[in-house]
Order: structure tokens, then C-alpha cells, then sequence
């Protein structure tokens, strides 16, 4: 067991269908937001018929997911001030975070560096995150104050709007207390979306770490039992969207700072969409039974989309 002193700042500081999946390449236009005024970007003219727009609907959920992200270089501050470019047109609140939080060092200074000064005008604009663990990770991070976690390596929480719940695990020392505490947390919700993230990929076609066949074995009985509509991953230092399996949408979003430039396998039969040549992030909107997403590069650009049925529960 991995463990390392605490720092004395850290307590203050259905089948689901994939209905609808339109990809642009890494190099298309920007989407247009719905209910953003007319003016289309200059290169509309070029944008796919099918590409999808969120909806950005007034009382829907709206939340963004990172991967890998905190490296504290360049490609970290780029990703994160698209998210506050977006954050402009689409007022998510809520941050998913898949582990690999902070690499390196983590003194105080180093989480200024690697997460509190990118994100700024995001905590600024009193957006939470909600992180999970990576294996780089610190098992103290669970008390920084801004990654929401209370404390502990596992939780789940209820979204502020809509009818979701999120579950986040700690996947690199999943011993069989979390799995129980995880399974009775499934159980127990009665929320009609079910959403878990957790850093290590149950699907990946990437070539350094790919799916975690053992954890697979573990987990995936849960969430196909308990009406887990999606999982969120990361690890792998791409973005990757796993054609649904057995009824469930995962993706890996493992480069929202990190990079692993070519590593995806060409042709993986698990790969509906995939990126690795470019960082990114993911933008999600929960209006009732549709969870309408995007994946947006580090220019800002959409390059992955679709709309994901929530499952419904067993009869
Ligand atoms: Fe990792």
C-alpha cells in the first residue's frame, strides 16, 4: 500500500443505446451551441450536417470531464483555458476528474501550479471538481478542500440537478472492502442515472496500458446489474470513445494534460472514436433521459459528439 505523509495544508487547503454519434475530425470546425446567437464560426461552411450541438438548456446538468491533467505544463494551461472559453457559452458546474491529478511533487506550491492556477477562472466562477485517484496520485489528496472528495478514496454523490448520481471509485488499490461499499452504494440508489468514473479503463485500445481485464472482471458485473448507464476513465493519455459494451458507454479521457501521441491501435474493435494526437476534455448535458456530449480539442474545437439513452432499469 502506497502511502505518503500528510501534508499539514492539505485540510485547509436497456440497453444504452449510443443513438446518435457524429464525429468531426480533429481538425473540424467548432460546434455552435445551441441558444448561442446566430453568427456561425468562419468555418461553418464546412461543419458535418450531423454533428451534434448541446442542447444548453436552462435547468439541465451540465458538467466537464478531465483526464491526466495535472502535469502543470503548457498542454494542461491550454485544455484549461478552453474549458473557461466554453465555460462562457455553456455554465457547467460540475468537474469530473479521472485520477492523475498531480504529478510529480505535490507540495502546496505544486498544486498552485498544477491545478489551482490553470482552473482559476473555473474555481473563480465557483465550479466544483469531484476527483478520483490515478496511481500518480497521493492517497491525501482526499483532503483538498477542492477536489471535493471528504476525505475518502471512494464516494458517490448526488448531481444538483436532474436525477443522476455519480460514483467515484479508487481503482488502483480496489480491495474488496470498496467493492462491497460499491456495490451496496449501487444498490441503494435509486437515482434513474448512474454514472461512475474511476482512473484505470475497463476498455482501451491503447497500446501502453489498454483494458484492465482483471478489474473488468470486478466491476462490470456491478454496473450492468445496478443500471449503470456510463463510466469515465482515464489512464490512458488519450480520448477514447469504446462502442457501447453490454448496454454500457464508457470513455477514456486520459489526456486532458498528459499526451501519449500515436498510442491508440488503429482499427480496435473496441474504438467508436478516438484521438491521440491532440489533448482533451469532454463536455456533458443531462436533460432528462439524453445525456448529449462533446469532445473538444486543445484548439477548442469539437471533434467527437453524440447523444447516450440512459439505460432503463431491469423489469
Ligand atoms: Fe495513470
Amino acid at each position: 500500500m502506497r502511502l505518503r505523509r500528510l501534508s499539514p495544508w492539505a485540510p485547509v487547503c436497456a440497453l444504452i443505446a449510443l443513438v446518435c454519434c457524429a464525429g468531426a475530425d480533429a481538425a473540424g470546425p467548432a460546434i455552435v451551441v445551441a441558444g448561442e446567437p446566430p453568427g456561425a464560426p468562419k468555418d461553418a461552411a464546412v461543419a458535418p450536417a450531423q454533428e451534434i450541438q448541446l442542447p444548453n438548456k436552462a435547468n439541465s446538468l451540465k458538467f466537464a470531464v478531465i483526464g491526466d491533467n495535472g502535469n502543470g505544463e503548457q498542454r494542461q494551461y491550454d485544455v484549461a483555458k478552453q474549458m473557461a472559453a466554453w465555460r462562457a457559452r455553456f455554465a457547467y458546474e460540475l468537474v469530473l476528474m479521472m485520477g492523475d491529478n498531480i504529478y510529480g511533487s505535490e507540495r502546496p506550491q505544486d498544486f498552485v501550479q498544477k491545478f489551482e492556477e490553470p482552473y482559476k477562472p473555473l474555481l473563480d466562477a465557483g465550479v466544483k471538481f469531484y476527483a478520483s485517484l490515478g496511481n500518480h496520485d497521493a492517497r491525501e489528496q482526499r483532503y483538498y478542500k477542492y477536489y471535493n472528495m471528504d476525505g475518502k478514496l471512494y464516494y458517490s454523490f448526488k448531481a444538483p440537478k436532474e436525477d443522476v448520481r455519480f460514483f467515484a471509485l479508487e481503482s488502483t488499490y480496489p480491495e474488496p472492502q470498496q467493492i462491497e461499499w460499491f456495490r451496496k452504494e449501487l444498490e441503494g440508489s435509486n437515482e434513474k442515472w448512474k454514472i461512475c468514473f474511476w482512473h484505470h479503463p475497463l476498455y482501451s485500445s491503447a497500446r501502453t496500458h489498454g483494458s484492465e481485464t482483471r478489474l473488468r472482471a470486478t466491476l462490470e458485473p456491478l454496473l450492468i446489474k445496478n443500471n449503470v448507464s456510463l463510466v469515465l476513465n482515464g489512464h490512458d493519455h488519450v480520448y477514447e470513445r469504446i462502442k457501447p459494451q453490454n448496454g454500457i458507454a464508457y470513455f477514456v479521457v486520459g489526456s486532458s494534460g498528459q499526451l501519449r501521441e500515436g498510442d491508440l491501435r488503429k482499427g480496435s474493435p473496441l474504438t467508436a472514436k478516438g484521438l491521440d494526437t491532440d489533448n482533451a476534455f469532454m463536455l456533458m448535458e443531462i436533460d432528462g433521459d439524453d445525456l448529449t456530449f462533446v469532445a473538444i480539442d486543445r484548439q477548442g474545437k469539437v471533434f467527437d459528439s453524440g447523444v447516450i439513452k440512459r439505460r432503463e432499469p431491469p423489469k
